[in-house]
């Protein structure tokens, strides 16, 4: 918890202040510190002896985020080391951020007493854009100013600042004409979108233009990085979305989808109809163009009408479970038309290949900066000094509500 003593030209107080981590103002006797500097109520600041006031969304106990979910005041030392003190710029709202905080994910950050909480807690939130306000003496990869990502997800990214360990963060390395929202939801869903295009089928790039992949959940986050990065490589896409409210509403959608490069767009009641075979006929020229790779995140029926359109020997591939229901799928598949299931998971993927992790994300903000990865549409919480952790919890209640708008998105608002 303590760093070793420094010696420098401060006053004995100021020694100690930059020997102390990650102070909390009450209870002052859990505190994880010997000295912790003055906190002035409404606003946050840089003491004099380099201390960053910092506000983390965390949780203690598993359940509903509006229920658990509470906004922890503490302050961070000075940097030490190859250490880093980092302002959050944007942070998204995943829906496994959300299943993390119920309880019902299995990577669990631990609850721990580092923030100098009253009860062991976890940050939640495992993606998101920093930018570096300080840096240790020993720091040598990162600047002030730079921006930056977690390597790993489970390192709790919804928190105004944080120090962590240069060896923990990626450098985004050129920022310019990108944005903080680009930056801080690139890891998860483009690079899950990505993965599963090219680990997961041989596509036969002498035939461009020839295949396909087929999906559901197209518009989220991971659907509408599929559907770019497709018509990139030149494979065609079949998405499925759910109907709106409204036939305007529903077109509005599919439009939203056929911007991004989707080949064709149909709701779920038609690919649920018998008229779909049909239709899949007429798309694919006759069953010419093979439909190689499913991507399904939403299960039940949708998973194996999904399957039903394969070509023999094709690959399903399983990351999402919106629907809550169970991937059923018919024998002859598996016998007749040797298919193959499998399912993907981007944080473990991303555990045993880390340099294959960051040249796919640089990859990724390479055709962002080139404008051919559009932004994903957000509902932004603006997240100041002063806002309570209520109304950010609320913010995330909504995440794993279907027919949403937009992605929740923090962007915080508060400088350094
Ligand atoms: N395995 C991995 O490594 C990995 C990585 C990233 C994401 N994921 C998973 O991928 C899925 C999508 O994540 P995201 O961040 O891209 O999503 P997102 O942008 O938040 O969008 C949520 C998507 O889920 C759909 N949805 C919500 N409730 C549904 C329901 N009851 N039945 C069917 N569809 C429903 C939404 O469709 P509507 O607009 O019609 O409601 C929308 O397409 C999630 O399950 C997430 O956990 C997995």
């Amino acid at each position: 918890m303590f760093r070793a003593a420094v010696t420098n030209s401060r006053s004995n107080v100021g020694r100690h202040a930059l020997n102390a981590r990650v102070c909390c103002p009450v209870p002052r006797s859990q505190a994880p510190c010997f000295f912790s500097p003055p906190f002035i109520e409404g606003r946050r600041f840089i003491s004099a002896y380099g201390y960053t006031q910092a506000k983390a969304l965390v949780y203690s106990k598993y359940g509903e985020p509006k229920d658990v979910l509470q906004l922890h005041k503490h302050s961070i030392s000075p940097p030490n080391g190859t250490e880093v003190v980092l302002r959050l710029l944007a942070a998204p709202m995943n829906p496994a951020d959300v299943n993390q905080i119920q309880g019902t994910y299995p990577s669990k950050p631990p609850f721990q007493m580092t923030l100098g909480t009253q009860e062991p807690s976890a940050v939640a939130g495992n993606e998101g854009a920093f930018e570096v306000i300080a840096t240790g003496s020993g720091v040598k990869n990162l600047a002030k100013g730079d921006w930056v990502i977690m390597k790993r997800t489970g390192q709790g990214t919804w928190r105004t600042h944080a120090q962590m360990d240069e060896t923990n963060l990626i450098k985004v390395e050129n920022r310019e004409g990108l944005t903080p929202l680009q930056i801080g939801t690139v890891g998860v869903n483009p690079v899950t979108a990505y993965r599963m295009i090219k680990d997961f089928c041989e596509w036969d790039w002498m035939r461009a233009g020839e295949e396909w992949l087929i999906q559901n959940g197209a518009n989220s986050g991971v659907g509408r990085a599929a559907i770019q990065l497709a018509r990139e490589w030149g494979l065609k896409t079949l998405n499925v979305v759910r109907e709106r409210d409204t036939p305007d509403a529903t077109e509005k959608l599919k439009k939203d989808l056929y911007d991004l490069g989707a080949t064709k767009v149909v709701t779920e009641s038609e690919l649920l109809s018998r008229e779909f075979k049909g239709m899949i006929h007429e798309f694919t020229r006759q069953g010419k163009e093979p439909i190689r790779l499913a991507l399904n995140c939403v299960g039940g029926k949708s998973a194996t009408s999904l399957a039903k359109t394969l070509a023999p020997g094709s690959h399903l591939v399983t990351y999402g479970g919106m629907s809550k229901q169970p991937v059923t799928l018919p024998t002859g598949l598996l016998i007749f038309n040797d298919l193959k299931f499998s399912g993907f998971w981007v944080s473990k993927w991303g555990d045993k290949n880390p340099q294959l992790k960051e040249n796919t994300i640089m990859d990724i903000l390479q055709l962002t900066r080139a404008g051919k990865f559009k932004d994903i549409p957000v509902e932004k919480v603006k997240w100041s000094w002063d806002t309570d952790g209520p109304e950010l919890a609320q913010g995330v209640q909504g995440t794993l509500s279907g027919f949403r708008s937009g992605k929740g998105l923090f962007t915080y608002e508060g400088g350094d």
